[in-house]
C-alpha cells in the first residue's frame, strides 16, 4: 500500500457511479439515478472532512454501441469519441464532478480485464460451453438475443424480442421464436450456428455470494428485496463473452472474434479509473490505499436496473480473482425518474435537449429540483411546472429572498458592513440553537441517501432564517433599539454563511454566491460540515453587493416548454399534440425493401368474425371463428388483452389467409389477423366504417 497518511478517522470512501454507455447523450433520468444522489454525497463527504475519490468513465463497448455506429456510419471509436465529449460536458453543466472520468477504452483497462478473466479462469469460476445461436447472415453477426424479433411462441404477438416478449412478459428463448428476423437488416431466414462462450460460474460463487450478502443489513431494502428474489430463484452460469469485433478480446488462444462482455468489462473500469486518477496525479500506487484497504468504503451509485450486475455478478468476479480488491461496501440503487409521466425517450423526442436547457436556466434550479423529487424509493418524475414550483416558490422565494433582505438592509442601514453581536434575546438563543441541529440533521440523512429529506431540510434552514427576520422585526428594532437590530442582522449572516456550507453539496453554485456575497474566506467547500453553525464573522467585516441568485420562470415560459415538448413529440411519433399520451414508445425501423412480387405473395382478405372464445389457460389468446367468403377459418390471435369476443363478433377485419398453418396452446391456428401494434398496445385492422362494410368477405386486400 502506498503512503498516504491520514490525520482524522472519518473514513476512507470510493464512491462510483455507473459508467454512462458512450452511444448517446445523457438525459436528467440518468443524471437523477446514479450522478447527482453520488455527487451530492461525494460534496457531503468532503465537507465532512472524509477521504474520498468519486470515480466514473464511460462505458465504451457492447453490441449497442456497434450498431449506432453502423447506423451512422462512423466507427466504434469514432461513435464513443463523439459521445465521450457529449457526456463530460453535460457533467460539467450539471456540475458534476469527478476526480476522474476514463474510458473502458484505455490500453490499462484492457489488461486489467483481461487479467481478471484469466484469473477467473485459473480459480475455476469460469466454464467454457457450446452452445447455438442465431446468426445473420446478411450483417454476418451472431445476434445479440434483443435484436431478433419474431413471434411469441407462448402468446403469438409478433414483436417479440430474442430476450422477451413484450405482450406477455415471457422471457424467450431466442431459438424457439417463430419466424425469426434480424432487427438491424430486418430479414427473416436467421440460421443456428454454433459457438463457444465462457461463463461465469455463478453457482459456484453463490454460497459465498450468500455469506456476503447475509451482511449487508444496512443496504437499501428496495436492492435487499431485488437480489434477494433472484438467488432464491437460483443462480445460472452466465455468458461473460461475445461474438463481435468490438470490446475487450478474450485473452485465449483460438478465441479470436470474441470480446468479454461488456457487462463483464464495465465495472472493472470503476478499477481502472483510480489507477488513471493515481497516474495522473503522480503516484502510480494511490489506487491502492483504497482497492486494497479493507476500511475504504466503495459506494456505487447505480439505477435500478444495474442492481444485478453490482450485487452479484461485480462482487461474483472480485471475490473470484487473484488480488485483494475491496468489495463494494454499498449499493444505493435508484429507482427510475421520467419525464412528464413518461420514460425520457430520444426517438419519440420525449426528452428535453440539454443544450438548450442549460441556455435557459441555472444547473442549480434542476440539481435541486431533481434532488427534491429524487426517485429513492420509487420511480419520480421531471415536469416543467414542479420545476417552475421548485425554483420560483422555493430556491427564489426562500433561499434567495433571505439572501436579499439581509444584505439590503446590511447595506442601507449598516454601511454594509456586519454589525455588532448584543446580549440575545430568548429569540436568538431559540434560533441559534435551531441552528446548530442542522448539520447533524442534514447530515444523517445524507448518510442514509435521503437527498429527497436533506434538501427539504436545508431549505428548512432557509426558512427558519426567514421567520427569524419576521419576528426580530428589525425594520422596527432600527429604530427603537439599533443594537439589537444590528445583532440580528449578525445572526442572519451566520445563518446565510452555515446555509452555504449545507446547500453546497445540493446547489453549489448558489452556497458558492452567498458565500461571495458574505465576503468570507475561501469556499463553501473547505469549511467543515459539523461546524457551520459556528462559523465566525468578524465584527466590522463589509459584505459584498447582494447579488439577484434567482429570477423567477413565468407561466408563459413554462407552457412554452411543455408546448414545445408535446410538439417535438408529436412531430417524431407522427401523433397529434392533443392525443399524446406520454408513453414510452420506440419505433420499429423500416424493414428491408422488398419487391412487389414478393409482396403480392401475401393474400389478404376481407374476414368477418362469426364467433370467438378466451382460450382456457392463457391469458393472451382469443379463438375466433372467421368467415372468409369461400371458406370458415380458425385463427388464434394473441388480442385477448385489448378485445373481448363480444367486443369483436361481428367486425370485419383483415386476415393474412396464406400463413402456414401453426399449433399455439394445442390449437391449429389457420392464418392471422392484422393488427397495428406498438409498445403493448395494439388495435385490429378492420374495414367496418359506413363505407367499405359492404365489400363482401374474402373480397382481397392489396
Ligand atoms: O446501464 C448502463 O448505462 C451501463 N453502462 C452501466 C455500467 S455500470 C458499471 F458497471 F460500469
Ligand atoms: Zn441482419
Amino acid at each position: 500500500m502506498s503512503s498516504t497518511s491520514e490525520s482524522n478517522t472519518a473514513p476512507r470512501y470510493l464512491v462510483t457511479s455507473a459508467l454512462p454507455y458512450a452511444n448517446g447523450p445523457i438525459h436528467f433520468g440518468h443524471i437523477a439515478g446514479a450522478y447527482l444522489p453520488a455527487d451530492i454525497f461525494v460534496r457531503f463527504l468532503r465537507l465532512k472532512k472524509a477521504n474520498v475519490i468519486y470515480i466514473c468513465g464511460t462505458d465504451e463497448y457492447g453490441a449497442a454501441i456497434t450498431l449506432n455506429a453502423r447506423k451512422e456510419g462512423i466507427s466504434p471509436k469514432e461513435l464513443t469519441d463523439k459521445y465521450h465529449r457529449v457526456i463530460v460536458g453535460l457533467f460539467e453543466k450539471m456540475q458534476v464532478e469527478f476526480d476522474n472520468f476514463s474510458r473502458t477504452t484505455w490500453p490499462r483497462h484492457i489488461e486489467n480485464t483481461q487479467r481478471i478473466f484469466l484469473d477467473l479462469l485459473k480459480n475455476g469460476y469460469v466454464l467454457e460451453k457450446t452452445s447455438q445461436q442465431q446468426f445473420c447472415t446478411h450483417c454476418n453477426m451472431f445476434l445479440p438475443d434483443r435484436y431478433i424479433v419474431g413471434t411469441c411462441y407462448n402468446c403469438g404477438h409478433e414483436q417479440a424480442r430474442g430476450d422477451e416478449c413484450p405482450a406477455c412478459g415471457t422471457w424467450i428463448d431466442p431459438l424457439k421464436l417463430i419466424n425469426p428476423s434480424c432487427k438491424m437488416c430486418g430479414r427473416a431466414g436467421l440460421e443456428v450456428r454454433e459457438t463457444r462462450h465462457w461463463y461465469l460460474d455463478l453457482p459456484k460463487l453463490s454460497p459465498k455470494l450468500k455469506e456476503w450478502l447475509g451482511e449487508k443489513t444496512w443496504w437499501k431494502k428496495n436492492v435487499l428485496n431485488f437480489i434477494q428474489n433472484m438467488i432464491d430463484q437460483g443462480l445460472d452460469a452466465r455468458p461473460i463473452t461475445r461474438d463481435l469485433d468490438w470490446g475487450v478480446p478474450v485473452p485465449l488462444e483460438g478465441a479470436e472474434g470474441k470480446v468479454l462482455y461488456v457487462w463483464f468489462d464495465a465495472p472493472i473500469g470503476y478499477l481502472s479509473s483510480t489507477m488513471e486518477w493515481s497516474e495522473k496525479r503522480g503516484e502510480p500506487n494511490l489506487w491502492q490505499d483504497y482497492w486494497y484497504n479493507s476500511e475504504c468504503r466503495m459506494v456505487h451509485f447505480i439505477g435500478k436496473d444495474n442492481i444485478p450486475f453490482h450485487t452479484i455478478v461485480w462482487p461474483g468476479v472480485l471475490m473470484g480473482q487473484d488480488q485483494p480488491l475491496i468489495l463494494p461496501y454499498d449499493v444505493p440503487a435508484n429507482e427510475f425518474y421520467n419525464l412528464e409521466g413518461a420514460k425520457f425517450n430520444t426517438s419519440t423526442g420525449w426528452y428535453i435537449d440539454v443544450e438548450d436547457f442549460f441556455s435557459k436556466y441555472q444547473s442549480d434550479s434542476i440539481r435541486y429540483c431533481i434532488a427534491r423529487n429524487a426517485p429513492e424509493n420509487s420511480d419520480s418524475e421531471f415536469a416543467w411546472r414542479d420545476f417552475q414550483a421548485k425554483h420560483n416558490g422555493e430556491l427564489a422565494d426562500i433561499y434567495g429572498n433571505l439572501a436579499a433582505r439581509t444584505f439590503k438592509f446590511i447595506h442601507r442601514y449598516f454601511d454594509g458592513r456586519i454589525p455588532a453581536a448584543a446580549e440575545p434575546t430568548a429569540l436568538d438563543r431559540e434560533t441559534l440553537a435551531k441552528m446548530a441541529e442542522f448539520p447533524e440533521r442534514v447530515g444523517h440523512l445524507l448518510l442514509d441517501y435521503r437527498v429527497r429529506e436533506a434538501a427539504q431540510e436545508f431549505m428548512n434552514l432557509a426558512r427558519l432564517g426567514n421567520r427569524y427576520i419576521d419576528s426580530s422585526e428589525p425594520w422596527k428594532t432600527r429604530k427603537t433599539d439599533p443594537e439589537q437590530c444590528g445583532s440580528s442582522l449578525r445572526i442572519a449572516c451566520r445563518l446565510l454563511a452555515e446555509l452555504a456550507v449545507l446547500s453546497y453539496p445540493f446547489i453549489p453554485q448558489s452556497g458558492t454566491a452567498l458565500w461571495r456575497q458574505l465576503r468570507l474566506d475561501g469556499t463553501p467547500q473547505n469549511q467543515s460540515w459539523d461546524d457551520a453553525a459556528e462559523i465566525e464573522l468578524p465584527q466590522d467585516h463589509p459584505i459584498g453587493e447582494a447579488e439577484i441568485m434567482f429570477n423567477k420562470l413565468t407561466d408563459e415560459q413554462i407552457e412554452a416548454e411543455i408546448e414545445a415538448l408535446k410538439a417535438r413529440s408529436a412531430a417524431q411519433t407522427g401523433a397529434s399534440t392533443e392525443s399524446h399520451d406520454a408513453k414510452s414508445i420506440e419505433i420499429p425501423p423500416i424493414k428491408a425493401t422488398i419487391t412487389y412480387d414478393e409482396f403480392a405473395k401475401l393474400d389478404m382478405r376481407v374476414g368477418e368474425i362469426l364467433a370467438g372464445e378466451n382460450v382456457p389457460k392463457s391469458n393472451k389468446l382469443l379463438r375466433l371463428e372467421i368467415d372468409l367468403g369461400c371458406e370458415k377459418r380458425q385463427i388464434l390471435a394473441g388480442i385477448a388483452q385489448f378485445y373481448t369476443p363480444d367486443q369483436l363478433v361481428g367486425r370485419k377485419v383483415i386476415v393474412l389467409a396464406n400463413l402456414a398453418p401453426r399449433k399455439l396452446m394445442g390449437m391449429e391456428s389457420q392464418g392471422m389477423l392484422l393488427a397495428a401494434s406498438l409498445d403493448s398496445d395494439l388495435a385490429a385492422l378492420t374495414i367496418d366504417n359506413d363505407r367499405w362494410a359492404t365489400l363482401p368477405n374474402g373480397s382481397p386486400v392489396s
